[in-house]
Parts: C-alpha cells; sequence; structure tokens
C-alpha cells in the first residue's frame, strides 16, 4: 500500500514539472502568429507576394522534408553548407541575403507554419516601413510575451490551487489530525483531489517544498532564457546600396578601420565615413576589380564628380537630373549600370545600418578601443574577410557581461586604473581581491546597472 502510494507521489510531482511542457508543446497558429510577427514579418509576407524574403503562402509544398525546412529556418547559413540545391538556387536568387539565425524550437516553428498555412484575414502585408533594414523591435514582444506566458501559468495555478482548495482544506487537515492520532479518517466524498493535494502537502512539507523550488526553478530559467535571446540579430547582413568590400579595402588594400571609421577612438559612436573619405582615393581609382566602373560611379553621382574631365561640378545641386543621369549613362555605356546610379544623383549613399543596441543599454567604442584595448575583430569579428559585413556577435547583456567577467583591465597603460589596482591590492580582504585574482572589469564595477543602462 505505501508502494502504491509513493508511486503516485513520484506520478503527481512529474505530472506537476511536465504540466507546463505540455502546455508548450502544443503547436498553434496563434503563437505562430504572435512568433511570425515578432521574427519573420520584417521580411516576408505571408502571402504569395515577395518582400526581403519570398512570399511564404504554400512554402510547405516547396520544401518536401519538414525536417529540412525546420533546419532551414532555424539557420539557414548552417543549411545551406549541406549543398541542398533548392536552398542554393534561392539563396542565389534572393542575392545572398543572408536570413538571420533564430532560436526556435521545433514546435514554435510548427506553429509558425501553421499560422503561414492558414494566416486568417489579417494577412494584411506589412507597412512600407518594414523594409528589412532596421532590426525590427518586433522580436522583443516575443520574448517579453513567452516570459509573461509562464509568469501567468504560474500565477494562474497557485490561485486555481488556493481557490479551489480553501474549502476542503479544513477537512482535509481534520483527517490528518485524525490519522496521526490512529483515528478512522472521515471518508465523505466531498473531499475532492485539490483537498487531498493539499492534505498531502501539510504532510509532507519537505517534498513541497522540493517541487515549489523546481517549479520557480524552471519558470525563472525559461524567463533567464526568454530575455538572453531577445532581440539577438546574430548574423545580419542586410545588402548595402554600393558594393562596398571590407576584404578588398581592408584585407587586400590594407587601409586601417580608423582612416574611415575616424571617431572611433574618440566618442561613442564609430562613424560611416562620408562619400568625401571615398573621394580621397576615388578621384583616382575609377575601376575596380569586381564591377568595373559601375559602382564607383555611385560615388561620383552622389557628390557630383565628373570622371571625363576631373572635376567636381560646378552648382553640382542646381543642375538637372536628367541632364545628369544621361551624362552619367553614356560615361558607363550600360543601361542597367546607368539606371543603378540613377538614384544617387545629388543625393546622399544611404548605407544600412548593421549594429544597433536598443535605446536603453549605453555602449561606448572609445572606452573599449583606446582604454579596453580591445581589438575590433573580438567584438566584429574578422571584417577585413568580409564582402559585406554581418553582426558578428549576438550584442545580448549576457554577451556584454560575459566579457566583463573574463576581461583584464589594461591598468598598465592606465594610469587612474593603476593607482585603483594598487588600491584593491593594499585592502585585499574587503574587496576579495586574492593574490593572483584577475583583475576584470567586473571590479571596476562593470556589471553595474547603471553603467550601461540610462
Ligand atoms: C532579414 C530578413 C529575413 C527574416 C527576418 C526572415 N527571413 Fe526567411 N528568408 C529571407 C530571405 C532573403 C530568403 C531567401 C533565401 C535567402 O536569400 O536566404 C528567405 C527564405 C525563407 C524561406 C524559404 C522560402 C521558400 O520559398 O522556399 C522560408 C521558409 C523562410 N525564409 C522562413 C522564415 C521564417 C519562418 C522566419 C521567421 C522565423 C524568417 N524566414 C525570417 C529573409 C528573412
Ligand atoms: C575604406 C573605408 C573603410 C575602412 C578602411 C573600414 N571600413 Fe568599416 N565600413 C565602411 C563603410 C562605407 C561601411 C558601411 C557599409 C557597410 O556596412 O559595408 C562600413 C561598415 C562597418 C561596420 C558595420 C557598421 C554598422 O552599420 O553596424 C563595421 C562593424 C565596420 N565597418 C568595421 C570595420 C573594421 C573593424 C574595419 C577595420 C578592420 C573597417 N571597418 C574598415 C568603410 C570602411
Ligand atoms: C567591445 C566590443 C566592440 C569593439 C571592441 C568594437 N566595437 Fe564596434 N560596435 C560594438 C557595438 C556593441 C556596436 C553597436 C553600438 C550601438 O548600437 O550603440 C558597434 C557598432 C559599430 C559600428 C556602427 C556605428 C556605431 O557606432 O553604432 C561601427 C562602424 C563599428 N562598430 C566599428 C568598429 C571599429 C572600427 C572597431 C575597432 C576600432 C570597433 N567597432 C570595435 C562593439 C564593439
Ligand atoms: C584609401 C583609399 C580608398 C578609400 C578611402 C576608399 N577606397 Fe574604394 N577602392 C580603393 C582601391 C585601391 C580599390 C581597388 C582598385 C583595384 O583593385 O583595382 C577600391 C575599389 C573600390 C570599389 C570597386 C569594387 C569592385 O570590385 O569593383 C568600390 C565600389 C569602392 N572601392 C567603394 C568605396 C567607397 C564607397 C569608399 C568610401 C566609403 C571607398 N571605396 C573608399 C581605395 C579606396
Ligand atoms: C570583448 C570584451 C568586451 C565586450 C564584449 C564588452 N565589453 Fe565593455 N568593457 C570591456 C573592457 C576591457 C572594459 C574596461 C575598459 C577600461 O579599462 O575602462 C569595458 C568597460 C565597459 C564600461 C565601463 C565600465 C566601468 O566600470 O567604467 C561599460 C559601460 C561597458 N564596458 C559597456 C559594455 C556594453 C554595453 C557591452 C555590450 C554591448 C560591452 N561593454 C561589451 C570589455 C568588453
Ligand atoms: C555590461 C553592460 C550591461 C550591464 C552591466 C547590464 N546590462 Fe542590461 N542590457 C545590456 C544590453 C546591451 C542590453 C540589450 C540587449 C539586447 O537587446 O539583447 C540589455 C538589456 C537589458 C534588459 C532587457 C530589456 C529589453 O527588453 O530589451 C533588461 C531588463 C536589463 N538589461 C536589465 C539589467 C539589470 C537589472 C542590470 C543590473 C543587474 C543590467 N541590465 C546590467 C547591457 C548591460
Amino acid at each position: 500500500m505505501r508502494n502504491v502510494l509513493r508511486h503516485a507521489r513520484l506520478l503527481m510531482v512529474g505530472l506537476l514539472i511536465a504540466l507546463p511542457h505540455f502546455v508548450r508543446a502544443e503547436v498553434s497558429a496563434e503563437q505562430g502568429k504572435q512568433l511570425f510577427k515578432a521574427n519573420c514579418a520584417r521580411c516576408h509576407y505571408v502571402t504569395d507576394k515577395r518582400f526581403v524574403g519570398p512570399g511564404l503562402a504554400g512554402v510547405q509544398d516547396r520544401w518536401s522534408d519538414e525536417a529540412n525546412l525546420l533546419a532551414w529556418i532555424r539557420n539557414s547559413s548552417d543549411y545551406l553548407k549541406t549543398g541542398d540545391s533548392y536552398a542554393t538556387k534561392l539563396f542565389a536568387e534572393y542575392n545572398g541575403s543572408v536570413m538571420p539565425a533564430f532560436q526556435l524550437q521545433d514546435d514554435e516553428i510548427r506553429s509558425i507554419l501553421a499560422y503561414i498555412a492558414e494566416p486568417g484575414d489579417e494577412a494584411k502585408p506589412a507597412t512600407a516601413e518594414t523594409d528589412g533594414a532596421a532590426p525590427a523591435d518586433g522580436a522583443k514582444t516575443e520574448g517579453d510575451n513567452t516570459m509573461l506566458t509562464y509568469v501567468l501559468i504560474g500565477v494562474a495555478l497557485v490561485l486555481l490551487i488556493l481557490a479551489r482548495s480553501l474549502n476542503s482544506v479544513s477537512k482535509a487537515l481534520e483527517n490528518v489530525r485524525r490519522e496521526k492520532a490512529g483515528e478512522e479518517p472521515i471518508q465523505e466524498e466531498s473531499i475532492n483531489v485539490v483537498g487531498k493535494t493539499v492534505a498531502w502537502m501539510a504532510r509532507n512539507k519537505r517534498i513541497t517544498a522540493v517541487i515549489a523550488l523546481v517549479l520557480v526553478g524552471w519558470v525563472s530559467y525559461k524567463g533567464f532564457v526568454a530575455l538572453n535571446t531577445i532581440g539577438v540579430y546574430e548574423g545580419y547582413q542586410p545588402k548595402q546600396p554600393i558594393a562596398f568590400s571590407h576584404k578588398l579595402h581592408v584585407g587586400q588594400n590594407k587601409i586601417e578601420c580608423q582612416y574611415c571609421h575616424s571617431t572611433v577612438e574618440k566618442s561613442r559612436h564609430a562613424n560611416i565615413p562620408s562619400a568625401n573619405v571615398c573621394m580621397n582615393c576615388h578621384k583616382a581609382v575609377q575601376e575596380g576589380p569586381q564591377y568595373g566602373k559601375n559602382e564607383i560611379t555611385k560615388i561620383y553621382a552622389a557628390v557630383g564628380w565628373n570622371p571625363e574631365k576631373n572635376e567636381y561640378f560646378k552648382d553640382y545641386a542646381k543642375m538637372d537630373k536628367e541632364e545628369l543621369a544621361a551624362f552619367y549613362g553614356s560615361y558607363l555605356g550600360d543601361e542597367k549600370a546607368a539606371a543603378a546610379v540613377e538614384p544617387f544623383i545629388q543625393s546622399n549613399i544611404e548605407w544600412v545600418q548593421i549594429h544597433k543596441l536598443p535605446d536603453h543599454a549605453y555602449f561606448n567604442h572609445a572606452q573599449h578601443v583606446k582604454v579596453g584595448k580591445v581589438e575590433c575583430t573580438t567584438c566584429h569579428g574578422e571584417v577585413g574577410e568580409m564582402e559585406e559585413v554581418y553582426q558578428h556577435s549576438p550584442l545580448t547583456m549576457g554577451w556584454c557581461i560575459n566579457c566583463h567577467r573574463e576581461t583584464e583591465v589594461q591598468y598598465a597603460t592606465n594610469g587612474y586604473y593603476e593607482r585603483l589596482h594598487q588600491y584593491y591590492k593594499e585592502h585585499k580582504g574587503e574587496y576579495e581581491m586574492r593574490e593572483g585574482q584577475a583583475f576584470t572589469v567586473e571590479k571596476i564595477g562593470g556589471l553595474e546597472c547603471s553603467k550601461c543602462h540610462y
């Protein structure tokens, strides 16, 4: 009898822990809709209309194997390495635009697919502003929502147990007393499951505490994961207006990063160079190895350079646009290239921003590059090898914090920190600075919320 009871209890513990998983594992088009809006809508329509990426209507018919489709959506760059011919062709068709990797469970992706299969009547195309250029804030709602869901499930469970049990608690407790005193328990039908559970919980405080802990731990873990994956755009690689290649300029022609990103050691932001900086060299360099005159002429159209006379046009802003289009067209001698250059005439080069922290987070380049002596490549990857720049690091809070925990301050080259370090050494005990322990960024307050948040 006791054994049966124990098994029953184990089963119950198991059920309690597993319950939220069952709730979660369900594939639901409703959840899919939320996930789609948060992660996919800035590049895809659910209709067959092309946007940044293909229209997704009927996509499941285009992929014979569901496992492949899931793998593609989770990480298309990895999937392309399998050499799948359909994916390779599609990738080429979209000029090698890379879809970001997603930290989604299989069932979450199935939910998205379920939503795509039956989007309902809300499936209007997104507005023009979601052009895929800037990382949309949408992804945040996903994290918040899942987090909220778990908290709500938790709260609802507690409330349910409380409410349903109050009236049977007293009876159950009475039974416990009777049982202890060796009396017959009341065999009343009205003692329902909840009452029994509560009675059991009262008897087994320790196990109850363990269950509660496991539940709380699980919910916090989920919350933590949700927070950690908020707004992650690792791998983000938008198409740029001019085929500017870091590989060609930095890798082959050995131009220093600071030549173009000249503010990186002086201020918070690294600037994107103006077209005038390009002109320092491109007055002379009029053709490139890959695109000939086609791409460099876009710079000329922006700044008003006449490559035939090697001088700037006078009063460029006031010149007739059609005449200019005709001029650059004949210089290029190629209709398609001329059409591509036309939008640049008398206008600015609109580079697409790749890295972007949310507004509430503060990051300073000068502090990291100049003071901290952190290399560009540590955070941005081998930019000198990149034909097109992509986001190399996740730029999440966890990423910042991990590095602050591990990286030592370069106090030897910094008078202020040298003194601080000396001070810490002399006050070892108070600051938990043991001999040989690393003097990390954490030690100078690099984990304090206010250092990175307004
Ligand atoms: C930054 C833009 C972007 C985002 C965000 C994005 N995609 Fe894509 N997606 C693309 C592009 C571009 C392609 C075309 C293939 C390529 O160039 O990689 C594509 C292709 C696909 C394909 C293959 C379509 C076909 O016709 O076979 C599927 C499926 C897909 N995406 C699903 C998703 C899902 C699901 C999400 C959200 C979880 C998502 N994508 C988010 C840009 C994006
Ligand atoms: C000849 C000028 C030039 C040089 C040299 C150069 N860059 Fe750039 N960089 C640009 C331009 C133009 C852009 C914007 C277009 C693009 O993203 O490719 C850019 C963009 C970037 C971006 C992405 C900015 C964003 O939108 O988030 C990073 C990161 C970057 N550069 C890092 C580097 C690093 C690191 C080096 C040195 C290894 C370097 N650059 C050298 C011109 C230059
Ligand atoms: C410690 C990590 C780290 C290092 C080192 C670093 N960057 Fe950045 N970089 C970032 C982050 C984070 C952003 C996004 C900043 C934002 O949105 O405020 C960024 C953004 C940029 C941008 C886009 C413009 C901007 O400032 O928002 C450029 C260009 C850039 N970095 C170039 C460089 C170059 C060149 C170097 C080396 C001289 C460098 N970075 C070193 C983390 C780093
Ligand atoms: C310090 C000199 C220098 C600066 C500054 C510079 N470039 Fe270049 N650029 C070069 C050289 C050198 C080449 C390669 C010429 C060759 O190999 O034939 C080149 C080639 C190019 C090409 C041709 C690519 C191809 O394969 O056809 C483009 C486009 C280009 N640069 C754009 C830019 C832009 C945009 C800027 C400003 C953000 C810029 N460059 C700034 C030196 C420079
Ligand atoms: C590759 C390692 C690395 C990464 C990644 C990194 N940091 Fe840092 N950070 C440092 C170093 C090293 C210093 C110490 C600079 C110094 O000596 O003052 C520092 C210092 C700071 C400081 C000043 C701390 C203080 O107490 O004065 C702030 C604020 C900061 N980082 C914000 C960020 C943010 C925000 C991110 C993420 C977007 C980030 N860092 C990512 C290495 C890193
Ligand atoms: C070293 C820098 C750093 C420190 C220290 C830091 N944060 Fe952050 N935090 C960030 C960055 C960067 C982001 C944005 C990450 C993203 O968008 O994925 C962020 C995001 C967040 C978010 C998510 C908000 C959202 O929805 O985008 C919260 C909440 C948060 N931080 C709270 C805190 C608290 C509380 C502390 C102190 C215990 C703290 N942070 C300390 C850098 C830091």
